[in-house]
């Protein structure tokens, strides 16, 4: 896409995503594209001022209804189980819940031992008790206040990209526990699209395996990822070799599919293997058609 000096302007999928939400709110309600609220706050881990504690970095904020209760204490133990990988990403992890900080470092015993005690709470947990930054980020209402036991936050997460801009949120209540696994994805989905000019399918990495292709496909494309719409055929074509444009019946050219490999990606889950016989069994009756479809000049046949 040329910019009005002609010159190319290839948008990262944050930047060009980012543009369709603003960053500041006018009813002070939190919504994707907004810089989260500051805040001082009590942790398991000590004092923390948040945008401080986050510096440039990727973070997780994610809250629990409650300390001491069933599910929120096997969320607490399966993100435990994904600290590393997601520090590996260089994405901080912070929880909270209204709960003092007293009552977090008794239960994380619990936890752990829930865990079989095979997991260390690397992450702080935040102390709402005041309620005053659940009410920030729309975990509560903001007619309650710290005199209250009711109601519970729900169970949110926040993915917050280096600007401090909120990128994801997820809000479940308090009967479904959260599945770590999407929480990671997510989180991966976002730092892929913050340094390309792509946007991840439904599935991904589990996408496109079996999309029809043309006959003979023996390509894979699973785990692959759609260039950008503001991407210009060129550009895709200096920057994202070897894309594929899925036939469509509006003609159109929107799904342009750029393997993992070519952005850097992950490569899609568990793959099937390419069947070659079938793909060779398509090229042969491709070639038969064409032969049928010949006038006959000589006598020419494939069986
Ligand atoms: C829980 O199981 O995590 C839970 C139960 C009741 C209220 C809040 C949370």
């Amino acid at each position: 896409m040329a910019n009005a000096a002609g010159l190319s302007e290839i948008k990262s999928g944050t930047e060009m995503y980012m543009t369709l939400y603003p960053e500041g709110s006018t009813d002070k309600g939190l919504r994707l594209g907004n810089i989260v609220p500051d805040f001082k706050a009590d942790t398991t881990q000590g004092p923390m001022e948040f945008h401080t504690w986050k510096k440039d970095k990727w973070a997780i904020l994610f809250s629990h209804p409650a300390d001491f209760t069933p599910v929120c204490t096997t969320e607490i133990g399966r993100l435990a189980l994904k600290y590393d990988s997601l520090a590996a990403m260089d994405c901080l992890v912070a929880t909270l819940s209204v709960d003092p900080v007293k009552s977090h470092t008794e239960w994380l015993t619990d936890v752990v031992a829930h865990c079989e005690n095979k997991i260390e709470i690397k992450f702080p947990i935040i102390g709402d008790s005041d309620r005053s930054i659940s009410t920030a980020y729309g975990m509560i209402d903001p007619g309650t206040s710290g005199e209250q036991t009711l109601p519970l936050t729900i169970r949110a997460v926040f993915i917050i990209n280096p600007e401090n801009k909120l990128m994801l949120s997820l809000n479940y209540p308090a009967c479904v526990g959260r599945n770590m696994d999407e929480i990671v994805r997510c989180v991966k989905a976002l730092q892929l699209s913050y340094k390309k000019s792509i946007a991840t399918p439904a599935n991904w990495p589990n996408n496109h395996e079996d999309i029809p292709m043309g006959e003979g496909r023996t390509t894979d494309y699973k785990g692959s990822v759609f260039l950008l719409p503001t991407v210009s055929d060129e550009e895709a074509k200096a920057n994202y070799p070897g894309f594929h444009t899925c036939d469509l019946p509006s003609a159109k050219p929107y799904l342009r599919l750029v393997k993992a490999e070519v952005v850097g990606g992950e490569v899609g889950g568990e793959k099937k293997p390419v069947d070659e016989t079938a793909a060779l069994k398509a090229e042969i009756a491709k070639l038969k058609a064409e032969v049928a479809a010949k006038p006959a000049a000589g006598c020419c046949t494939i069986s």
